[in-house]
């Protein structure tokens, strides 16, 4: 028997793309390997958000082909966003890639394998297929993804993810539905709803069958054995009066929220092409606490945009302060080919984009360490992902927050409990269990 081994890049679409890619390699008759070394067909799931994924990529391949001078009979895929902004191209330039597939081609990947003609070695541009119906393989018999929607209508000036996902299409909720249930008869007790503008979901949809987001959420918090639900990527243009009392009146959707900032200057966000200022993101930052007041927010932030000055950093600073974000991602600009911020004039200099990151994150770490500190003597719910990577004897898990919890005594994964906080960090709580409930 063949056996395949996955490397994934990039977003929890990826992620989520590759349980589909291993279901389809499982479904064509091939085995996973324990490692890429043990591996006939190498699959790279591929990112291209910013240049370093794009470097790290290259070097991977490069890996790959001298594996394959000494195995000729190794396969080499690429799959995912980096494949198809370069499509074809791929082959001229890594002739030793063997096939490769874009996002919305996943389906297609058993065809271009076996396919002899060397001209149809590649599937790339239609996102017409939902990659949902895939066979898939989760990772976790208590935890899955449910992918609401694929693509982005968003024109984000600096982001490339419109170009290699296509526009936005939503799933029918009934087939949304249907899946939900099914997991939840499988054992899953948490999901996470998936989407690039997740919380848009269903302004496509035929009037007849419309559903709009914070409708998703409620009706996925009805279904029996749910009891956490999370959501990715939201867009704060969308996070509207009905999504926030959805997610305050449904009590499996978790008090947690990853809101993109970006940027704190008004200027930049213009020029950003986010629709909202600085000022209309602190409001909806108020109205999520005061509708949520345990709520535990993150944010993506993305210093050096080209033209911003002292001053906007400044903004991002203040803002990022004001709202007291519990962490962050934070990110140095990266230019991409055919979007619309790379052919701006006013490119950041390095060394100044890395001072800024370098201010930004001393503020992240010191706004995390507080907004932990806060949480020591009170008791979370914990979910059990078995022991932590260090120590057998100390379990890991996600409290409701999405904060990583360190407890023991040790339970089995899938189990919920329940942990009285006594240290902090900036990354992590610990603690010990009060009382355990099996999930
Ligand atoms: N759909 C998601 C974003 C996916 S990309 C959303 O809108 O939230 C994840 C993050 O990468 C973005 O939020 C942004 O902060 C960052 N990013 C995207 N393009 C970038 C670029 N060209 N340079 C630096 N960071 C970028
Ligand atoms: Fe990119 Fe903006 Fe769409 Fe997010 S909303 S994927 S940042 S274009
Ligand atoms: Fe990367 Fe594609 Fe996700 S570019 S961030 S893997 S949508």
């Amino acid at each position: 028997m063949r056996r395949f081994h996955v490397t994934t890049f990039g977003c929890q679409m990826n992620v989520h793309d590759s349980e589909r890619i291993k279901g389809m390699l499982e479904a064509a008759g091939m085995g996973e390997a324990p490692s890429g070394e043990e591996a006939d067909v190498l699959v790279f799931n591929t990112c291209t958000i910013r240049e370093k994924a794009d470097d790290r990529l290259v070097q991977h391949l490069h890996n790959a082909k001298n594996r394959k001078a000494t195995d000729p009979d190794l396969q080499i895929i690429v799959a995912g966003c980096w494949a198809e902004s370069t499509r074809d191209a791929i082959f001229r330039d890594f002739p030793w890639v063997d096939a490769a597939v874009g996002p919305g081609r996943i389906g297609a990947l058993k065809q271009v394998l076996e396919s002899t003609d060397p001209a149809a070695r590649g599937a790339f541009g239609s996102f017409d297929d939902f990659a949902a119906d895939l066979p898939k393989r989760r990772e976790r018999h208590f935890q899955a993804w449910l992918q609401l929607s694929m693509g982005c209508n968003s024109v984000c000036s600096y982001c490339i993810v419109p170009s290699v996902r296509g526009r936005e299409r939503s799933r029918h909720p009934r087939e949304v539905l249907a899946e939900a249930r099914a997991l939840a008869a499988d054992g899953v007790t948490e999901v996470m709803l998936l989407g690039q503008n997740v919380n848009s979901y269903g302004r496509d949809l035929p009037p007849d069958e419309r559903c709009t987001f914070a409708e998703m959420l409620r009706a996925v918090d009805a279904i029996d054995g749910i009891s956490r639900i999370r959501f990715m990527s939201p867009h704060p243009k969308d996070m509207r009066g009905d999504v926030i009392a959805a997610m305050a009146e449904s009590p499996a959707v978790c008090n947690q929220l990853h809101l993109p900032l970006q940027s704190g200057s008004s200027r930049v966000l213009k020029r950003m092409r986010r629709t909202y200022d600085s000022e209309r993101f602190l409001d909806l930052v108020g109205r999520l606490r005061e509708a949520m007041p345990d709520i535990s927010l993150t944010t993506d932030v993305i210093v050096g945009f080209p033209g911003e000055t002292e001053e906007d950093f400044q903004e991002t600073l203040r803002v990022y302060d004001e709202a007291s974000f519990d962490h962050a991602f934070t990110f140095i600009y990266s230019p991409r080919n055919g979007t619309e911020a790379a052919g701006f004039e006013d490119q950041i200099p390095d060394d100044v984009k890395h001072e800024r990151l370098e201010r930004l994150v001393e503020l992240v770490q010191t706004h995390a360490a507080r907004r932990n500190a806060a949480l020591v003597g009170t008791v979370q719910e914990v979910l059990s992902e078995g022991p932590s990577r260090t120590d057998p004897a100390v379990c890991r898990g996600k409290t409701r927050g999405n904060k990583t919890a360190l407890f023991t005594p040790a339970v089995p994964a899938g189990t919920t409990v329940s942990m009285v906080v006594e240290e902090t960090t900036s990354q992590t709580l610990r603690g010990r269990v009060e009382s355990a409930v099996p999930a």
